[in-house]
Parts: structure tokens; sequence; C-alpha cells
């Protein structure tokens, strides 16, 4: 495995692709309501960053994915694809956006409530959340990728949630999945230690019932095998010589 270590000019540009994803998750809010498909969501996302941000949807076209977001509604844990289907009052819903800025990627997602949800609904949400926040926590040189999984995984399970093994955090920058992988379980002082100039997502998937999935006959869309509820949340951020820096931060994150 080898880490790519960024250089200032390298993070001067991942830090404006990351300010780009983060601001398609601040406009699409408002268009995430009861009666909207994720179809019509992709294309306000497609359009804004193609024709606001003179940048390109990641997705579209990246190993075959048919559109430029990703939508995961309820059980769908990640890669959902956007279609026809109406989002309805208590659905829970995580849009992913990345965009490529000048080459470099920027890489994050949230979570949305349509209409009134349910408080199991909203919990989940919430922990997975924290999950993500107290993983980027573990960030500064000299901790390693162990420090980062465990402390997501024991957030999670002591809240007695899973977490989802098959798909993980990951390197990015000119490249959309390089090195390293960024596990969401594992043990403390294992794995590479972290260096200044490493980049990287983090982006817990957390379910209510059993960590384990299927991935759907479309190819991408994975769901919970026994249908409960899954989450997540997703940032890109550096190794700084102190910490970390988050580069796809929106306003209203109090973190920090
Ligand atoms: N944005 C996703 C991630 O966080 C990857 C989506 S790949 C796609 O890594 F092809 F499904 F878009
Ligand atoms: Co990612
Ligand atoms: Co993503």
């Amino acid at each position: 495995m080898s880490i790519n270590i960024k250089s200032a000019k390298e993070i001067e540009l991942m830090r404006i692709a990351g300010r780009l994803a983060a601001d398609v998750l601040d406009m699409i809010g408002e268009h995430v309501v009861p009666g909207v498909t994720t179809e019509e969501l992709d294309r306000i996302c497609h359009d804004y960053i193609v024709k606001e941000q003179d940048a390109i949807p990641a997705p579209l076209d990246y190993r075959g994915f048919p559109k430029s977001i990703c939508t995961s509604i309820n059980h769908q844990v990640c890669h959902g694809i956007p279609g026809r289907k109406k989002l309805k009052s208590g659905d829970i819903i995580n849009i992913d956006i990345t965009v490529i800025k000048n080459g470099y990627h920027g890489d994050t997602s949230k979570m949305f409530m349509v209409g009134s949800v349910s408080p199991h609904a909203k919990k989940l949400i919430e922990i997975t959340q924290q999950a993500m926040y107290t993983g980027i926590q573990q960030v500064r040189p000299g901790a390693r990728l162990g420090d980062i999984g465990h402390a997501i995984q024991k957030l999670a399970e002591s809240r007695r949630y899973s977490v989802v093994r098959e798909f993980c955090g990951h390197g990015i920058g000119k490249v959309f999945h390089e090195d390293p992988q960024i596990l969401h379980y594992g043990k403390p002082d294992t794995g590479a230690e972290l260096k200044p100039g490493m980049v990287f997502t983090i982006e817990p998937m957390i379910n209510i019932g059993k960590r384990h999935v299927k991935v759907l006959a479309d190819g991408w869309t994975a769901v919970t095998k026994d249908r409960s509820l899954s989450a997540q949340w997703e940032h890109t951020l550096a190794v700084t010589e102190t910490g970390f820096e988050i580069f796809t931060l929106r306003d209203e994150e109090t973190f920090e």
C-alpha cells in the first residue's frame, strides 16, 4: 500500500473541491421534500455542479454508474441510483456528492429527513454523525488507521447498532478512490501511521439491525439484508501538522 502525500499546492486545490461538494449539499436541502423524486434531485445537483460550479460530477459514468449523485433511502446503505421513486414523509435519505474541480475530488454526504421522521430513525442519524466525528477526532500525525475505525465501532456498538464492513473510506485526490482504505471498525494502535499531507474520507455506514448487506440486481444499490434502517455521513479531510482539516465542512456544522 502506498499512501500519497499531497503538497501544499494540492491541499489548496482539494480545499476548493471540498468546498464545492459541501455547497451542493447546502443547496439541495430545500429540495428534499415529500413528493420529489431522486431523479429530480440528481438533475438539480448535476446542473448546479456543471453550470454554477464549472465542475464535474464524479459519479457520472464512474465504473458505469449512471447518475451524478448517490441517493440511498431508508434500508439502502449506499450507492443508491436516483430514479422515479418519490420521497415520502418519514423517509431518511443519504445524498452523496463528489465533484471534480481542477482535477481534484471533494467527496461528502449527509442524511436528510423527509417530512416528519420517527424518533428511532432520528437517533440513528444522530449517532452515525457522532460516529463520523469521533473518527475524525482521532486524526493527527502519529495516530494509526485502526484508531479511527476503533473509535467509530466503539460508539456505534455501544448503542447496539452495527457497522457495515463491505464499504470503507478511502484516500482521495486526483483519483476518486485511492489508498489507504479507511475501515470503520478495528483495533487501536494498528494499521498505517498517519502523516501530514495524507487526504482521505471517513464515511461510516451504521445499521439499526445486523451489519450484513447485499447489492441489488442494478449492480450498485447496497441494502441491509434484514431491511433495517441504515445511515451514513461523509467528510473529506487532510492530516495536518497538528491534527486535521475538514475540506467539506458546512456552515451548519458546529464541530471544531
Ligand atoms: N461517493 C461514494 C464514496 O463515498 C462513491 C460513489 S461511487 C458511485 O466513495 F459510482 F456510486 F458513484
Ligand atoms: Co467516499
Ligand atoms: Co461519497
